[in-house]
């Protein structure tokens, strides 16, 4: 039996002795072809070459290219888990020719391959044709053998093949395999053609015409040929069984996601199975090109495929996320031809099952929700579209899901009322929009750039050029001029402003040009935003003269600003090499900000830096800084930048040249510094960031902690401030601002002393003056008593009052109540000649008694209480006076 693996090498070595060039899968986010959500057939990246835009240096090509069909043309979602051989990801062998040998070899080729190599039987294929291509319908019966029963003229878009609503396309030949009799189904062209018996293995596609976005058709440079064989579905058929799930790759997969969910994929349960295996492969091989899920465009595809796994995942009972505990399985299934999973892993487990926490905060009441609402429908019931929006905008069920889930139960949604409280949604929310102009959606920008090409960036090295202006985008439409007071989008052929783009801000700037009537014109560059990838949209305010396309226009970067960018943009290449340093390999970047201002550096990491840590990466980033050594921007192929280390950014193109930017020397190992992928703009020299500061670190998420930072002037500014300070305080105190913190530290224990006094003070103040003329002494059965009540005097407090009243009475009996907190406290002292005649203890104990408390302790000559209510304090001095008078 041959693995998918097997067929996959047996296909490109077998085109590969027919003298094809071996191409590598290109990314899923078409590298040439704004047109396009994701390449949906090997023929994509080839695009160009068929309508002779591009050369390259090879006519016949093969390839086993990635594709995901999940919106767009040709959309295969909702049919994935419940049919055979649906897939949203899948990979497509094929192989080309560029104006080299057309039908006859293109047959020839493929017959030999299927029946030889592959031993496929002959009996159990047929094959269509387009209805009038007689040509091929003869080079099949010379080729094959084939009898006219066995060939089948198909008319319409099954059997003629476009790739969008623009691009390459033509007629079509199919090759079709018989699973056998045991399956329901007919062959092409029968009323039954959709059972699952006859299954088409193989797209031989002749491109003959260049469909135009008009309808109209131009005829290609030459006759070309594109097919197309899926490699799951030929897998399926080389490995005797019906279903793609039952190859080798998907036993796999699905044999992991039984065990991670200690669930068998049988019954009802199989196709919740088949599509986390499908899903994982396009969720994982989108990620690993550079796509995130989000709420629009790709990034919500990609969701939708994501939460629909994750449903499933749910459905099957998982407690907890399961698609990131998958991966490891994908990655070593294949990884190997597909080295941009190993390299994205990480980055794939963590995206997958951030969403996944993300999804079942509402999963589960969205569910609930999904419950209630179906209750009462039965068999083909219709849920109401109110509910399919608020399981949309509140529980972050994409339709889709909610769809997949009705499916399952049997109804169906109400989809149209479902659009009308979409749409209601999105007026509401245009009301409550106050910009000045609507802009171009996505699609016209992609069609722009389908026209226009690329913008060509020319700021790496200068902040100055010229650029023709080619495009005006005023409120959303094309414009020809734009006057003075205006503000539109407009686009040049080149430019020296930057796009923001990688978390850079785009440059601000002038230009200025002459009309063609000699009349001067000036703008200033509010913004520059990157559209369709490449596409430079200056954001500009016309101040004089007119705007027109055609005008030669100078271009000015505000080359400040550029500067102070690209030294933020720098820091923050070294803050990132200074944290995995500092915290350790784990750190992932999550996001950056630079601009002309600050920088600000988002990473994952579980705690918050400490200040040794922070003080840490601030000293290897200046001293990096120090070496002043140049930074080298190089070009080079990816797999060449992952070897020299470079921090991969996913989603940057490969297959083609990356920008690989290198800063500075490792401070204790022989190798660079810094190693990035970077489109940015950056320093010449580290020296020229000058200095670098960190103002700030907060945490913004679960385990995502934020770092905010200046450099050069900015950063000296911030130190200045700071050192002001210091100098202010010294100032006031008269020292110098080193002996600041000695003169800080002397004041607070001079203020510990002086708050010890002002108690003893106030001790003195209750006292009404121990010493003073105010003291009475009472008299009761001849022993001399001072008796008094002490506000805001404590029992400690207490002691030395008694101890000064003691002298001043000489011979007889001091009682003190000392009031605080509401609280009593009493403490009895008696002169030593008195004390054969009162003991100070039971006086003490007599005066908590009346106060209501519990008793007292001391000695004959001094003795302490407390009770705990102070308002009866002269209750406790007349039980002593009682108890004098014996
Ligand atoms: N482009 C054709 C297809 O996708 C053949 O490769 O079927």
């Amino acid at each position: 039996m041959s693995s998918l693996k097997q067929i996959r090498s047996s296909f490109l070595d077998y085109f590969a002795a027919d003298g094809h060039a071996k191409v590598q899968s290109a990314p899923l986010v078409p590298q040439n072809d704004p047109t396009l959500l994701f390449v949906n057939a090997g023929m994509v990246p080839f695009k160009n070459v068929f309508t002779g835009q591009e050369k390259r240096p090879y006519t016949r090509a093969t390839s086993a290219q990635k594709c995901v069909r999940a919106g767009g043309k040709h959309n295969d979602l909702d049919n994935v888990g419940y049919t055979a051989r649906h897939h949203t990801f899948f990979e497509m062998m094929g192989n080309f020719s560029f104006g080299d040998y057309f039908k006859e070899h293109a047959i020839e080729a493929a017959w030999n391959l299927i029946t030889k190599d592959f031993g496929i039987p002959k009996d159990r294929l047929m094959v269509t044709t387009y209805i009038d291509d007689d040509e091929a319908v003869e080079l099949w019966k010379k080729i094959a053998g084939l009898p006219e029963s066995r060939i089948t003229r198909i008319a319409g878009s099954d059997n003629f093949w476009s790739m969008g609503d623009t691009g390459p396309c033509g007629p079509c030949t199919e090759i079709f395999y018989d699973h056998g009799d045991h399956i329901w189904g007919g062959p092409p062209g029968t009323p039954d053609e959709d059972g699952d018996r006859w299954v088409e293995i193989w797209n031989l596609v002749f491109m003959q015409f260049d469909q135009q976005a008009d309808g109209s058709r131009s005829l290609l440079p030459r006759p070309s040929i594109d097919t197309g064989m899926g490699l799951e579905r030929v897998a399926a058929v080389l490995q005797g069984v019906h279903s793609n799930y039952e190859t080798d790759l998907f036993r796999t997969l699905i044999a992991a996601s039984e065990h991670a969910t200690n669930t068998s994929a049988e019954g009802d349960r199989a196709p919740s199975h088949r599509v986390i295996a499908d899903h994982l492969r396009s969720s994982s091989f989108l990620i690993a090109d550079g796509v995130t899920p989000s709420n629009e465009g790709r990034g919500y595809v990609l969701r939708r495929i994501m939460r629909r796994a994750m449903r499933h995942a749910h459905l099957l009972g998982a407690a907890d996320p399961l698609m990131h505990r998958l991966v490891p399985t994908l990655v070593a299934e294949m990884g190997e031809a597909y080295p941009e999973l190993r390299r994205a892993e990480a980055f794939i487990t963590d995206t997958l099952k951030q969403e996944e926490i993300r999804f079942r905060t509402t999963l589960g009441r969205g569910m609930g929700l999904l419950e209630d609402a179906s209750k009462d429908l039965g068999e083909g019931g219709v849920l109401s579209g109110q509910t399919a929006f608020t399981l949309y905008d509140t529980y972050g069920f994409p339709l889709d899901l909610t769809q997949d889930e009705a499916r399952r139960r049997g109804f169906s949604v109400d989809t149209d009322a479902f659009d009308v409280a979409m749409n209601e949604q999105r007026s509401r929310s245009r009301e409550h929009w106050t910009g000045s102009g609507q802009t171009a959606s996505t699609a016209e920008w992609l069609a722009l750039r389908d026209r226009l090409g690329a913008t060509e960036f020319t700021g790496y090295d200068t902040t100055d050029g010229t650029g023709e202006v080619i495009a005006i985008v005023q409120d959303g439409a094309s414009v020809d001029t734009l006057e003075s007071g205006q503000t539109a989008e407009v686009l040049f052929d080149k430019t020296p402003f930057y796009g923001e783009g990688g978390g850079q801000a785009g440059d601000r700037g002038e230009i200025e040009w002459t009309d063609a009537s000699g009349r001067q014109g000036a703008g200033t560059v509010l913004d520059v935003q990157k559209h369709a990838q490449d596409l430079f949209a200056h954001k500009i305010a016309v101040t004089s003269g007119t705007l027109a396309i055609g005008a030669t226009v100078k271009l000015r970067v505000d080359a400040d600003a550029r500067l102070t960018t690209r030294a933020n943009h720098s820091a923050a290449h070294l803050l990132h090499a200074a944290l995995k340093n500092v915290l350790g390999p784990h750190v992932a970047q999550k996001g950056q900000m630079v601009d002309a201002d600050r920088l600000r550096f988002d990473f994952s990491h579980n705690a918050p830096v400490t200040e040794d840590e922070l003080a840490r990466m601030e000293d290897e980033v200046n001293a990096v800084i120090r070496q002043n050594l140049p930074a080298a921007t190089e070009l080079m192929a990816p797999e060449k930048a992952i070897e020299a280390g470079a921090v991969a950014l996913f989603g940057e193109k490969y297959g083609d040249e990356v920008r690989v930017l290198t800063l500075g020397h490792a401070l204790n190992a022989d190798k660079p510094y810094s190693v990035e992928l970077c489109g940015g703009t950056h320093v010449a020299r580290t020296g020229d960031i000058a200095l670098f500061r960190i103002t700030a670190e907060t945490g913004i998420a679960a385990g995502v902690r934020r770092i905010e930072a200046l450099t050069g002037e900015a950063a000296r500014q911030h130190l200045l401030a700071q050192a002001g300070v210091a100098k202010g305080l010294a100032q006031t105190f008269k020292v110098q601002p080193l002996d600041v913190p000695a003169r800080v530290e002397a004041l607070t224990t001079d203020r510990k002393a002086l708050e010890k006094q002002v108690a003893e003070l106030k001790k003195q103040l209750a006292l009404g003056g121990a010493e003073g003329a105010a003291v009475v002494v009472e008299e009761i059965n001849g022993i001399k008593l001072i008796a008094r009540v002490l506000d805001g005097v404590d029992g400690k407090g207490l002691r030395g009052v008694a101890e000064g009243f003691r002298t001043h009475v000489g011979s007889g009996v001091v009682a003190l109540v000392g009031v605080t907190d509401g609280k009593a406290a009493i403490t009895v002292a008696v002169t030593s000649d008195m004390t054969d005649r009162v003991n100070a203890a039971n006086l003490a104990r007599a005066a908590v008694i009346a106060m209501g408390g519990q008793g007292a302790g001391g000695k004959p000559d001094f003795a302490q209480g407390g009770a705990p209510d102070g308002s009866r304090a002269e209750d406790g001095l007349a039980a002593i006076r009682t108890a004098l008078e014996g």
